[in-house]
């Protein structure tokens, strides 16, 4: 069902985590499943010098959560607020048809992570 790429990063996945000490925290949830990612952003000169995350899901929303982290250390924050899902799904080399929804839930906690960085400014 899953290409290696996917797979790799289901059973990989990168920057897995927490940061304590990250200035941006964004949660979303899947309603339609109810799964669920918490992205943690350390925000430095307004760029991504770090990104973690937990993700409680489908090993499609493990995979997204682990491959946006990789296109997104080290970008601007202009940068990562243009992540889209397909950014994402294309980045995976695909994904199946009945799992593309399940690719939201990345670009959208973070753009939820970048909306608490801008409130706490
Ligand atoms: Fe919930 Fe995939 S089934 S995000």
């Amino acid at each position: 069902m899953y290409n290696e790429t996917v797979m790799d990063h289901f059973e990989n996945p990168r920057n897995a985590g927490e940061i304590p000490d990250a200035n941006a925290v964004g949660q979303v949830g899947n309603p339609n499943c109810g799964d669920v990612m918490k992205m943690y952003l350390k925000i430095e000169d307004g760029k991504i010098a770090d990104i973690k995350y937990k993700t409680f899901g489908c090993a499609a929303a493990i995979a997204t959560s682990s491959a946006a982290s990789e296109m997104l250390i080290g970008k601007t924050i202009e940068e990562a607020e243009k992540l889209t899902r397909m950014d994402i799904v294309e980045y995976l080399n695909g994904l199946p048809e009945q799992k593309i929804a399940c690719s939201t839930i990345a670009p959208d906690a973070v753009k939820a992570a970048l909306q608490d960085f801008r409130s706490k400014k």
